[in-house]
């Protein structure tokens, strides 16, 4: 009896061995399977980032209700740095007493923290980065417990690219892609899954080489702030990008500005919008403790996120425009379809309205949708006048589309 039962624990043994070398050479569990979403400090905060900020933004996301919503990364980002000591460890300023005990207070809220470096010897805002302390950096977050890094390539450009390749714009490409290879490899080599998220504005067509290297996300433009021209702008770059993207590497085109600025209600919805069309990363980036209640509907609305989060990862794509009024279409899973009617413009009336082609997206007759933003079902039919405001989206989810 007693050998007719410890048999089958010693074949599970014997084949636990036999996998374990094997099983260290399994890849680290997947990260951002869906554009991963959370806060980050920059776009309000910038250098008045502190431990008690990230602190209220991580009690913040609970308490508002989107960390349910999806908002699980609390990232930090510039500005955090001190100086290296003689071993080279990177310490932080006074800002960040204890980066550890600040880990360990966002994970304790069921939260994950992000930080940020860069390839060159400083960061975009003149404080230390990793150059030459890839790996040591890479471990230090791992300790930390670490789970995200945006990696800015800001002063590597002069210190590194320039310096070694003056003359061959080719030879600085192959320098900043082997410097962020390099930090991939460090931070797979901790064995702590980090999500990887590579911020170079998008140059060399990082889209094509960042997955290879273990790049979760990548920027695909410079700089986003809180103004819709901007905004726009960088909407319009994202267009023929759409096939780089799916699980586990997604394009960037930068974190939320919604509730920042002067923003309008439309432009803030709107953004929120077209961000989900494009399956991006969705980082709220406003000051979480005094937000307005439109606000948190905008950066909660299930509908919207839903979109963004789609299962089946596919970025949306413009099929259309028309004058200023474009139409944007994205595949969502089980065979439904997001439709996003933008008026990019700043005036159009009842008296020239645009009309929606059901045509042009492929779809034959009546479709029954859901309007996000009202939560209201609606019906499309063919060339139907769509009045919608200056800035603002119109926003539908068909589940069957025809
Ligand atoms: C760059 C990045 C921003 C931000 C700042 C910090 O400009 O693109 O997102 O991280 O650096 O200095």
């Amino acid at each position: 009896m007693r050998l007719a039962t410890s048999l089958p624990l010693v074949a599970i043994a014997l084949n636990l061995a036999v996998l374990a070398p094997q099983a260290q050479l399994v890849a680290l569990p997947v990260v951002a399977e869906k554009p991963p979403m959370g806060w980050n400090s920059w776009n309000y905060f910038a250098e008045r980032v502190d431990d008690k900020g990230v602190r209220a933004a991580a009690d913040q996301l609970v308490a508002t209700g989107m960390k349910d919503a999806g908002y699980v990364y609390v990232n930090i980002d510039d500005t955090w740095e001190g100086e290296r000591d003689a071993s080279g460890v990177l310490h932080t300023n006074s800002k960040f007493p204890d980066m550890k005990a600040l880990a360990d207070y966002v994970h304790s809220k069921g939260l994950k923290i992000g930080i940020y470096s860069g390839p060159g010897p400083k960061t975009c805002g003149g404080y230390a980065a990793s150059l030459g302390h890839e790996e040591q950096d890479a471990k230090m977050y791992a300790e930390w417990g670490i789970d995200y890094l945006k990696y800015d390539l800001c002063s590597f450009i002069p210190a590194v690219m320039q310096k070694q390749a003056p003359d061959d714009k080719a030879a600085q490409m192959r320098l900043m892609i082997a410097a962020y290879d390099k930090m991939g490899k460090a931070l797979k080599a901790t064995g702590r899954p980090i999500v990887f998220s590579l911020c170079q504005y998008g140059w060399d067509a990082v889209w094509e080489w960042a997955p290879a290297l273990g790049g979760n996300l990548w920027r695909t433009t410079g700089d986003i702030n809180p103004h819709w021209d901007r905004i726009y702008a960088i909407l319009e770059q994202q267009e023929g990008l759409e096939a780089y993207a799916g699980p586990g590497h997604w394009n960037d085109p930068d974190m939320l500005e919604v509730g920042n600025g002067k923003l309008s209600l439309a432009e803030n919805r709107a953004h929120f919008s077209m961000w989900a069309m494009l399956a991006a990363p969705l980082l709220a980036g406003n000051d979480l403790t005094n937000m307005k209640p439109e606000i948190k509907a905008i950066l909660t609305n299930r509908d919207v996120i839903a979109i963004d989060q789609d299962a089946l990862g596919k970025q949306g794509a413009r099929i259309y425009s028309d004058g200023e009024v474009e139409v944007w279409t994205r595949q969502l899973a089980g065979g439904a379809l997001a439709v996003a009617v933008l008026n990019a413009g700043d005036n159009r009336y009842s008296t020239h309205p645009f009309r929606l082609s059901l045509a042009k997206l492929g779809l034959h007759g009546a479709q029954h949708g859901k309007d996000l933003w009202t939560g209201k079902n609606v019906e499309l039919t063919n060339d139907m006048p769509l009045e919608i405001a200056g800035h603002d989206v119109f926003l539908v989810r068909i589940a069957a589309p025809k």
